[in-house]
């Protein structure tokens, strides 16, 4: 073999190395930023958008396809507000009143049991709309909506007008 070609070869495999070293690097520089990080909390427009256009719609949804029957529409409605949970503990809103006044909602134990309630209901909601236990999926239902209300009881602020 003529030395050129060898010399060639040799440079090709030794790009081919370096490449792979990069690659490899690489995949370890990431691991790190796969670690979960806190949850940024949402600004307050996007808290209203996630109330009003993803929990409400859900929520009128799940009672429209709960008259109508339709297990499947209504647990699909369901499935978004037990997503929404996540979200709602993002909250960055204070304590309106109380001997807890002004610190964060989210840390406090009744916001973060109403979000567990709201999730834990949908949850069983969707399951009992799926399998056409209206019984069962009426009670759920009623859960969802006092939890609606006793979180908005404590923390909403009123609206100024
Ligand atoms: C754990 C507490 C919590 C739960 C549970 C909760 N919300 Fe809310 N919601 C809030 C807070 C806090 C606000 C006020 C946000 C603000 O004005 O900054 C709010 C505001 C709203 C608003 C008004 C949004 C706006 O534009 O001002 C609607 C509509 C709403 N919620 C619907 C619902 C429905 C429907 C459910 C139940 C399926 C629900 N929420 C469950 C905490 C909660």
């Amino acid at each position: 073999m003529p030395y050129r070609k060898i010399a060639v070869l040799f440079l090709a495999l030794g790009f081919a190395f370096a490449a792979a070293g990069m690659v490899a690097g690489q995949a370890k520089d990431e691991k790190p930023a796969e670690k979960k990080e806190p949850e940024k909390p949402l600004t307050k427009a996007e808290f209203d958008d996630l109330m009003e256009k993803e929990v409400k719609d859900a929520w009128n949804k799940l009672k429209i396809n709960d008259k109508k029957k339709m297990g499947e529409k209504a647990a699909e409605a369901a499935d978004v507000i037990a997503a929404a949970a996540a979200k709602v503990l993002r909250y960055d809103g204070k304590v309106l009143k109380g001997e807890n006044k002004d610190k964060l909602a989210r840390e406090q134990k009744d916001f973060k049991d109403w979000v567990d309630a709201m999730k834990k209901h949908a949850e069983e909601y969707a399951k009992h709309a799926r399998k056409g236990d209206w019984t069962k999926a009426a009670a759920s239902r009623e859960k969802i909506n006092e939890t609606c209300g006793a979180c908005h009881d404590v923390y909403e602020p009123p609206k100024e007008k």
